[in-house]
Order: structure tokens, then sequence, then C-alpha cells
């Protein structure tokens, strides 16, 4: 089954082609991040703007990318929520008019969930164009899959949720942030410290050039030890903010405050997330969003994961932060598509 997904739902415009909810056979992705650089964080109006300009060139992209023609697909897909109302409508609308003119199947997917099948595609999807294209069948992925029970961490922008997922389709959640998600609180401390948009980047390369073996910052690890699966990180950009403002001098020094920042942020992930499985016997640990690019918390993940024997998921990166091929592989493990006349950008939606 042939899928085309799309993603709307916040500054990315992603239109990925995917089969059988794995094989990716083309994964386009148009950003509008640098018009936001300026701001310092996205505007919604412009971000809104770009999808409707990118979104149909995206989808002719895609299509050409995977060899297909439109009447190739055997589905749509679009991530409908949660997101910016003006972009996800973009998306919505795109996705409607081409289920409904090729009279096809509609899938509507939270673009969360989308996050977590990031997981269940295959992992090298470049050579695999390729091999397409020549119509040649040498598919050659990765055919592990992450086991159920699973608890997913999905650490993006907008988002930091912890999920339990006992079978495709099937989820508990069950926490989330209270204030800042964990990729806001990188996209705001790069703008405190003077650093480019997105923060998270920014604040990983920065912080590689130093080595945390002895450092004076002490930044807190919030809620690290609470009996449940919430986060904060507001207080911990105050932390960061409250140092800088109380340095006697300007003599401060932004890798080792990137550095351990960082190392607070992942410590409170991992250690909640892992906290989660072991309450859960989970047979796996999937990672999304994001916030799933950073190098940190593969590593540490990877260890800590395997110190209790819970294999850890990561998608490849391209497939971490938002695009159109985890909508299309989250939409294969549906069951209920949707009437394309009555479909809705839902903003505020969560997890069922
Ligand atoms: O999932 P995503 O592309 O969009 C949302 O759904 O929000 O995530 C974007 C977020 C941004 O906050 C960005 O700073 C963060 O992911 N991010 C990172 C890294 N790459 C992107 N955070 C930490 N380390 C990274 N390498
Ligand atoms: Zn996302």
């Amino acid at each position: 089954m042939i899928i085309l997904g799309i993603e709307t739902t916040c500054d990315e415009t992603g239109v990925g082609i995917v089969k059988d909810g794995r094989e990716v056979l083309s994964n386009v992705v148009a950003s509008s991040a640098v018009m936001h650089k300026k701001f310092g964080g996205i505007v919604p109006e412009v971000a809104a703007r770009e999808q409707a300009r990118t979104v149909i060139p995206c989808v002719r992209q895609a299509l050409r990318q995977a060899g297909c023609k439109l009447l190739d697909i055997d589905a749509f897909a679009v991530a409908n929520g949660p997101g910016l109302v003006g972009s996800l409508l973009a998306g919505v609308e795109t996705a409607k008019t081409l289920a409904f003119v090729c009279e096809k199947p509609l899938f509507a997917v939270n673009h969360l969930v989308g996050h977590v099948y990031a997981n269940w595609v295959n992992q090298d999807h470049s050579a695999e164009i390729i091999d397409h294209r020549k119509k040649k069948s040498t598919m050659n992925y990765e055919l592990r899959t992450p086991n159920f029970p699973l608890v997913a961490l999905i650490v993006s922008g907008g988002h930091t949720d912890l999920i339990l997922m006992l079978y495709h389709g099937k989820y508990k959640w069950l926490g989330g942030t209270r204030d800042d998600a964990a990729g806001e609180a990188f996209d705001k401390v790069a703008r405190f410290l003077g650093l480019g948009y997105p923060g998270g980047p920014e604040i990983e390369r920065m912080a590689s050039s130093y080595k945390l073996e002895v450092t004076s910052y002490k930044f807190p690890r919030p809620m690290i030890n609470e009996d449940n699966f919430d986060f904060s990180f507001s207080g911990l950009k105050t932390a960061v903010v409250n140092l800088v403002h109380g340095s006697q001098s300007t003599v401060y020094s932004k890798e080792e405050i990137a550095c351990t920042f960082q190392d607070a942020v992942v410590d409170v992930l991992v250690e909640k997330t892992i906290k989660a499985a072991k309450k859960y016997n989970a047979k796996s640990i999937v990672v999304g969003g994001g916030v799933a690019a950073n190098e940190l918390l593969r590593s540490r993940f990877k260890v800590d994961g395997s110190r209790i024997g819970i294999p850890v998921y990561f998608p490849k990166k391209g497939l971490s932060v938002d695009n159109g091929a985890m909508i299309a592989a989250a939409a294969f493990y549906q069951t209920n598509f949707t009437d394309p006349l009555i479909i809705q950008a839902e903003p505020g939606l969560h997890f069922a």
C-alpha cells in the first residue's frame, strides 16, 4: 500500500511517500525556519503563508522523486493536529482535496503519533530512492522494529510527552511538560545567549566545544525525583538567565552554559523515561521529535537503556524533525480513515 503523507503543523512543509509503512520512496521537506530566525521563534502568520505556498510544489516533488503518479497513491494522510491552525489548514485542505478528487481514503494522523512512527520507517531511504527509480527490488532495510508494550518519549519544540503504547493504535498518556517543552527551552536559552534559531542544534554545537568534567554552574533537574511523569523546563531556563544576569562581569562561558544546560535537560528526559519503562515493563523505548536529533540524548539513552536491558530506538536524524514520511508510516497502522469532507484541523488535538 502506497501512502502519501502531508505534514504542515508548524514551519516545515513535509510530503513523504511510504510503501507498506516502512519503505520511504520519497520524503521532501521545505522549511520556513530561516524566515523566523530574526524573531528567535516562529511567527505563525509567516509560517502559514509559507505552508500554503509550498505544499503543492512539495507534493509534486515527492511524486517525482518517488517515480509515482498521483494515481499510484493508494491513500492520503495528513497531520491534522496538534499545531498552528494556519499551518495545519494548508495541509488539511490539500490532503482533503487530493483524497476527494482521486477517490482514495484519507487518514487523519496525530502529529505526535507520527513522531513515534518515524521509528518504524526504514533507516536508509536515500539509497532506496535510487533503487526504486531503477525499479530494482534490492531493498535492504533494517527489519528490526520496536516491541510492545513500549514507552515513547516525544520531545519537540511544542511537546514533551511520555506515552505508553500497548499495541498499534492503543496509547496511554503518562505525562508531559507543565510549562515549556524541551525543544522550546533549547530555543529560548539559545536566543538568550545570542545564538541562532532553531536553538537545539546551536546549543549542541556550542556545547560540543566544552568538556563537562568540572563546572561551577549548577543547574537544576526539575521534577527529576517526583513520583509522576511530568516535566518542567521553564525554571531551568530561568536558572540560565539568572546565572548570566548575576555574573559580576560579562565573563561567563557560553560553551560551558550550553554544555551544562544540555546535560540537565538530557538527565531529566532520560531518567523519567527509564522510570516509566521500568514501571510499565516496557520491551522498548522509542524517542521521537526534533530534540531526538541530539547526540547527547541519543548516547545517554543507549547507555542507560542497555543497563536495564531495554533497547532504545531513535529515528534517523532527518526523520526526527517534522516530515511527511512519518505521517504516511503512522497512517499505515491506523485502521480508521476519515471522510475527506469532514476532517478538520485540530490545533489542540490530544492523544486518544
Ligand atoms: O519536531 P520538531 O521538528 O518540530 C516540532 O514539532 O516542534 O522539533 C523542533 C525542535 C526545536 O525546538 C529545535 O530546537 C529542537 O527540536 N532540536 C534540537 C536539535 N535539533 C532540533 N534540540 C536539541 N538538539 C538538537 N540537535
Ligand atoms: Zn514535531
